[in-house]
């Protein structure tokens, strides 16, 4: 017999949220600007702006929150992360961060100078962020499976070989201090990465004495994929599997607000000793002590725990069939949504959602502005506005794919605000065809414009 899937866990605490009508959330949106990262928490009723710090801790690492040790120097608790992180990942070297970006921040400054090449699988904003800062350039190396959104494909975060290595061939290979490989990719719809690409990606860069760091922000849920999609890896633990994909690779930065089931926190891990020296430095210039790098004891010690928690295949299996069940429930009721489901988002495919809008338009966020008028759902534009402007040309960048990311929270929400979600998309795709108008820029940043950018109705 074939039980349906239940949650790994129960719930010991609750947190209220609120409901509003849509003539409130229409004011609401105006007067944040159009701009959805603007808005009071209290204004949304669910919440999948982003799956980064935003699940719940369980009861183990509240524990562990009691027993944080907070000294300056040398912490127990700061002992406890490193000896998880180097049994996960085999890196012998470890730095706290205050987060994902920090950790960038800290091992790009060590690595990346001006006019360097950093090719990787569709990057992270801020990722690419600290490599254009710092007048590199991130060369996109994904597969073109990961850009046609109706096509399945197990492993669309994969990188295309033959665009890598032309990438080494056309650039003098002292220019490209390394590659990353972000796991699950995220830019890519949360889609992951097969073990045996990331192994020819590795030999094909030892070959050309090129580094591999992982984004490993959820490498976990990388790693579950791994062993539901790869039938070599099937009888393997998530963790043994873990443990090969750093094999492969020199390092990793990671944001721990994803896999590592906390609400703050960064890691670097290295296998260089000579890359740890020299990262040191910055880490004590922008983060702290080299034993706590912004990090309370405390978050430490639950992160800790939370790293462990996230390589249980119960906890995978249940997070990942959320996720799942949410996008084909949508799919069903024939919504545009990226194809295989991503590890932890559905996103809506805005240019087949509502082509109405011209893309000038900024047809994803008129999408999800819609989504959040009608339902108090607040979800994020990962469109044209993300993708920001050519740091030379200074013209709007259209990316191939315009969507709008529902992240899910881990262990958060419940199976009826999965239907509550679905229902609501389904209400809005049935009314598509009067969607016309889409949005202006008002005002922009000059990078990372999307987290402050105002914008008006048309
Ligand atoms: N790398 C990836 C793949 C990410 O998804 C993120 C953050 C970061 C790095 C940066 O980490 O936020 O801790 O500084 N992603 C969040 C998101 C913000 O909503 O997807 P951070």
């Amino acid at each position: 017999m074939k039980l349906p899937y239940a949650e790994p866990y129960r719930i010991k605490m609750v947190e209220s949220i609120k409901k509003s009508t849509i003539e409130e959330r229409k004011k609401w949106i105006k007067e944040a600007n159009y701009n959805l990262f603007n808005l009071k928490s209290d204004q949304v009723y669910i919440d999948l702006l982003t799956d980064s710090g935003t699940g719940a801790m369980s009861d183990k690492q509240w524990a562990e929150i009691m027993l944080g040790d907070e000294s300056y120097a040398g912490s127990r608790s700061f002992e406890k992360l490193k000896n998880a992180v180097k049994d996960i990942t085999g890196y012998e070297f470890f730095i706290p961060t205050h987060q994902g970006r920090a950790a960038e921040n800290v091992l790009f400054s060590t690595l990346v100078k001006e006019g360097d090449i950093i090719p990787g699988n569709s990057h992270f904003d801020t990722t690419k962020g600290h490599i254009e800062f710092r007048k590199g350039k991130a060369v996109d190396c994904t597969i073109d499976e990961a850009f046609d959104t109706d096509l399945y494909h197990p492993f669309k975060g994969n990188i295309d070989l033959k665009k890598l290595e032309k990438v080494f061939t056309d650039n003098a290979i002292e220019k490209v201090p390394f590659i990353v490989i972000t796991v699950t990719c995220n830019t890519a719809g949360g889609q992951p990465v097969s073990m045996k690409n990331i192994k020819a990606v590795s030999e094909l860069c030892k070959q050309y004495k090129v580094p591999v760091y992982f984004d490993a922000a959820r490498y976990a849920e990388n790693c579950y994929f791994i062993k539901e999609r790869e039938e070599a890896y099937k009888n393997k633990s998530v963790k043994e599997i873990a443990a090969e994909m750093f094999a492969y690779g020199d390092g990793m930065t990671m944001s721990s607000k994803k896999d590592g089931l906390v609400n703050m926190g960064g890691i670097i891990a290295l296998k260089d000793e000579e890359v740890y020296r020299n990262a040191i430095t910055y880490a004590i210039m922008f983060e702290g002590f080299i034993t706590y790098g912004g990090m309370s004891g405390r978050d430490m010690g639950a992160l800790a725990v939370g790293l462990y928690e996230a390589l249980e295949y119960d906890y995978l299996a249940s997070r990942i069939t959320q996720v799942q069940y949410l996008g084909e429930k949508m799919d069903d009721f024939g919504v545009p949504v990226q194809k295989p489901i991503g590890g932890h988002a559905v996103y809506l495919d805005a240019n087949k959602f509502v082509p109405t809008i011209p893309k000038e338009e900024y047809r994803a966020q008129a999408l999800a502005i819609e989504l959040y008028i009608v339902a108090g759902i607040r979800g994020v534009e990962i469109g044209t506005i993300l993708a920001d402007r050519d740091p030379e040309t200074r013209e709007n960048r259209y990316p191939e794919l315009e969507l709008v990311r529902l992240a899910i929270p881990r262990r958060t929400y419940t199976h009826n605000h999965m239907e509550y979600i679905a229902s609501a998309l389904k209400g809005i795709y049935d009314s598509r065809a009067e969607a016309k108008n889409g949005y202006a820029i008002v005002w922009e940043a000059p990078i990372m414009r999307h987290f402050t950018v105002k914008l008006k109705k048309i």
